[in-house]
């Protein structure tokens, strides 16, 4: 079976470096928010060019921040049904209420012109999702949280490394949020995230309620929890992101690879927009017709898929309170029909591709 992302290649070919940053940790000894934490808050604050605040995971990330607005129970926040369950779940998490606006169909990231006719006096921010690897048109979106006075946050939970008109995806909202789990794009060897402000202060009230609430040790300026990030997990990170460019580009080679090839009305790639600079190519995803029965039949040639998702948010048990029936939201619970991913990953070969492209082409003939 052909791998769907190949970790093990990575680790083989960054093994010394990865190998001697988790030994130094060792050394010294700083399990907890250590050097290479600080050393990687440092790298992600140039890069995206915000405040950055390593967190334990892409969901704490989410949580965080919201949690620290001080909001109240049943303001609303508008997102996209079609993401990862997490978007959605710190919200309810939080009693607060998830408003779901429906999807594009040509990228499946939120439909930005139905942002507006979803807010109400309730309305305390939105969270975009950069789907997928690619973000929506966050300027847009930005325009209409200032517009409103609400907030804009970016869930770049699969879009770290994309940019977005010259920007990087992560930086161009107030506030933005990764997740480094293993299969992210950037993953390290567990759970980890970063969160990404604009406003200082904010900043720092966010990195102490992840701490404990802690100013300074054993003073409690807040009510928190610990969320916070592993030595070894940011050296592993550190370790990686010397290559991650040239990952990023080995990633945009092969979803080219696949865009040039899938041009049947059967398998329609995901629409890149025009002002996406870099994709981040978390998936590649295709829509396709009969999804179900070419899945079954790639499985059988060896070619594993995914589908993400199968089920729309406001589809899933957790949140039927909300009381959203099938075909309140059309076009994400058709996407949820149609959409496949291919493997993709930086350590592919050519050779492994032309196999997948074969046996995609060959699963389209019999459908
Ligand atoms: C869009 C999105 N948001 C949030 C998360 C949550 O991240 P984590 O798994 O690191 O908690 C994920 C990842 O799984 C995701 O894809």
């Amino acid at each position: 079976m052909i791998p769907f992302i190949d970790l093990q290649a990575q680790y083989q070919a960054y093994k010394t470096e990865i190998d001697e940053r988790i030994s130094n940790v060792l050394k010294r000894n700083d399990f907890i928010m250590g050097k290479d934490v600080k050393e990687l808050e440092e790298w992600m604050s140039n890069y995206t060019g915000t405040h950055a605040v390593a967190i334990s995971s892409g969901t704490d990330s989410l949580m965080i921040p919201l949690y620290a607005m001080g909001l109240k129970e049943g303001d609303e926040i508008i997102t996209t049904p079609f993401t990862f369950f997490a978007t959605a779940e710190v919200v309810s998490f939080l009693k607060l209420k998830p408003v779901f606006v429906d999807i594009d169909s040509d990228t499946c990231n939120i439909d930005i012109s139905k942002i507006e006719q979803a807010i109400t006096p309730r309305t305390k921010g939105i969270i975009s999702v950069s789907l997928f690897g690619q973000t929506p048109d966050l300027d847009k979106i930005n325009e209409i949280a200032i517009k409103h006075n609400i907030f804009h946050l970016e869930d770049a939970a699969q879009s770290f490394g994309a940019i977005y008109k010259g920007k990087k995806s992560g930086g161009v909202a107030e506030i933005s949020s990764t997740s480094f789990f293993p299969a992210k794009p950037l993953g390290t060897y567990g759970d980890g995230g970063m969160m990404f402000f604009k406003d200082a202060d904010f900043a720092t009230k966010c990195a102490s309620i992840l701490n404990q609430g802690q100013s300074e040790r054993y003073s409690h300026q807040y009510v928190g929890v610990n969320a916070r990030f592993d030595t070894m997990k940011a050296a592993v990170l550190m370790a990686k992101l010397p290559h991650y460019e040239q990952e990023l580009q080995r990633r945009e080679e092969i979803a080219l690879g696949y865009s040039n090839v899938f041009t049947s009305p059967k398998a329609v790639p995901l629409k890149r927009e025009t002002f996406t600079d870099r994709h981040a190519w978390a998936q590649y995803t295709l829509k396709v017709e009969q999804r179900d029965k070419v899945k079954d039949l790639l499985q059988e040639k060896g070619v594993p898929t995914a589908i993400h998702y199968a089920r729309p948010l406001h589809l899933q048990p957790a949140l039927a309170y909300l009381g959203l029936k099938e075909g309140s939201l059309p076009v994400a619970e058709d996407m949820s029909k149609k959409v496949l991913s291919l493997p993709i990953h930086p350590f592919m070969s050519n050779d492994t591709q032309n196999i997948i492209i074969e046996h995609v082409n060959d699963v389209l003939k019999l459908v």
